[in-house]
């Protein structure tokens, strides 16, 4: 008998701006992250340490034409449909729907492409599950409004969500606010647009920037059930929790604030209100937040389940400033010696899932979906095609494993999509040859190839997976 349950939702995931390309078709307009080249100037932009408001000639925008997802969608579905995928999660661009972000009406042909795209998922049975807002902020919004800075955003969110909510009701039921939320802290422009002025408080910013993202967040998720029941959204974290490096008890206690600094997003997205060291928080960062009325009222409108990525469990020390650190999903993490890593430094460990969905659960006590995972490697085409990609295998029977441990210890899972099913960019590199797919695409870090899919052996190894209800991992 499998431990996962009958309706549980296999699949795999995916974000607009990783995949689609087209990303001046169809109306859309520029993004942060069609800002962000390949290369050295890549993590300054990421990071918001170097302000970039127009494109430069000079560089490759991996996100410009990325893996053409926004043309062949119809094939790519196709072969998930073909692994028995009952779930996909992908993002719509907003800058699809709202070219700039402000307008009043939106842009019909955006609407289109993705009625189409959930039509083409529900004709074979393909549930999505479809991120609001995957890093990529319309660009006139930051140059206009300094993006998640200013108040404005939250009426502008609503009016995007809104918009989704009603275009695509009876297609979509499964929602997600915004992905990896507190990834604003680590990567402030791509995680939610910020750019700094000269000598202002960082941590203000950020902190007024979360709160306008979390009162956005709660009042989509009252319009989406006041426009259908049957909607449920989710809140989003990069998970993986903090180990403390050693016993010592100021190991313990920075572990812990590690670990609130992320989950902080969660417990108010998840409980409805601020908890109980934010004030804490904020007094030690300097941050004094403008709070209008009403504000907290919004907040107690809280998401129905949580949704969460994981890859790596993280480390923290004392002297976690002093060097031995790495930066899995720029998150800064001391290197845990105990744990062999991948080729871009991300430890691996299912065990640390099972105690990060233990966790998750202990804490909201609301069901978990695992939205995110995988393993990014180099895949080798073999001269008859094949890639065998096994330990891309052993990693995710590893997880499912440990997925199937926290079941039986008592934590509800909806489903689990592992990250980046069909090759696409990285977000953190921008590489292409940061694969993770049961999908090859042919294509190079600088675009080159012809953009042929075609199966690895992780592919066949799905697909029996999903048969079997997570039994045969064989
Ligand atoms: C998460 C993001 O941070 O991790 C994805 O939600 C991202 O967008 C994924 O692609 C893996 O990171 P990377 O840098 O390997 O693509």
């Amino acid at each position: 008998m499998s431990v996962f349950p009958e309706n549980f939702l296999w699949g795999g995931a995916i974000a607009a701006n990783q995949a689609e390309g087209g990303y001046l078709e169809g109306g859309k307009g520029l993004t942060t992250v069609d800002m962000i080249p390949y290369g050295d100037n890549r993590m300054p932009i990421k990071l918001g340490l170097r302000e970039q408001v127009a494109l430069d000639e000079s560089e490759f925008y991996p996100s410009h034409g990325a893996i053409d997802f926004y043309h062949r969608y119809k094939e790519d579905v196709a072969l998930l449909a073909e692994m028995g995928f009952k779930v996909f999660r992908t993002s719509i661009a907003w800058a699809r729907i709202f070219p700039k972000g402000d307008e009043l009406e939106p842009n019909q042909e955006g609407i289109a492409y993705y009625q189409d795209l959930f039509r083409e998922c529900q004709k074979h049975g393909i549930e999505p599950l479809v991120t609001l807002c995957h890093f990529d902020v319309p660009m006139h919004l930051v140059n206009t409004y300094g993006s998640w800075r200013s108040r404005e955003m939250i009426g502008f969110f609503e009016r995007y969500a809104r918009t989704c909510f009603e275009a695509f009701d009876g297609l979509v039921k499964y929602w997600l606010t915004f992905n990896e939320i507190n990834i604003l802290l680590a990567s402030p422009f791509s995680g939610a647009g910020l750019l700094f002025k000269e000598g202002e408080n960082k941590e203000q910013v950020k902190y007024q920037a979360a709160h306008h993202e979390l009162v956005a967040s709660a009042l989509v998720t009252k319009i989406a059930h006041e426009i259908n029941p049957a909607n449920q959204v989710g809140c989003m974290l990069a998970g993986g929790n903090f180990y403390p490096y050693s016993c010592k008890p100021e190991d313990v206690k920075i572990a812990l604030d590690k670990d609130r600094e992320n989950l902080f997003f969660i417990d108010v997205q998840a409980r409805g209100y601020y908890p109980s060291y934010a004030q804490r928080t904020f007094r030690d960062k300097g941050v004094e937040l403008e709070i209008h009325d009403g504000d907290l009222e919004i907040l107690k409108h809280t998401v129905d389940f949580i949704s969460f990525s994981y890859y790596a469990s993280r480390c923290a020390s004392a002297d976690m400033n002093k060097g031995n650190t790495s930066e899995a999903n720029v998150v800064k993490s001391v290197r845990n010696p105990h744990l062999e890593a991948s080729d871009w430094g991300w430890v691996i460990d299912p065990l640390g899932l099972r105690i990060a969905m233990n966790t998750l659960y202990d804490r909201y006590q609301k069901p978990l979906f695992l939205v995110e995972n995988g393993l990014g490697a180099k895949d080798v085409v073999e001269a008859n095609g094949e890639i065998n990609d096994d330990y891309r295998i052993d990693y995710l029977r590893a997880h499912i494993k440990a997925m199937g441990e926290a079941i039986e210890d008592g934590v509800p899972l909806m489903g689990y999509t592992p990250w980046g099913c069909i090759d696409l960019v990285a977000a953190s590199t921008g590489e292409m040859s940061k694969r993770y797919g049961f999908i090859y695409v042919d294509r190079d870090n600088k675009g080159n190839g012809t953009l042929n899919r075609s199966r690895k052996k992780s592919f066949f190894w799905y697909k029996k997976v999903i048969e079997s209800n997570g039994e045969d991992l064989s």
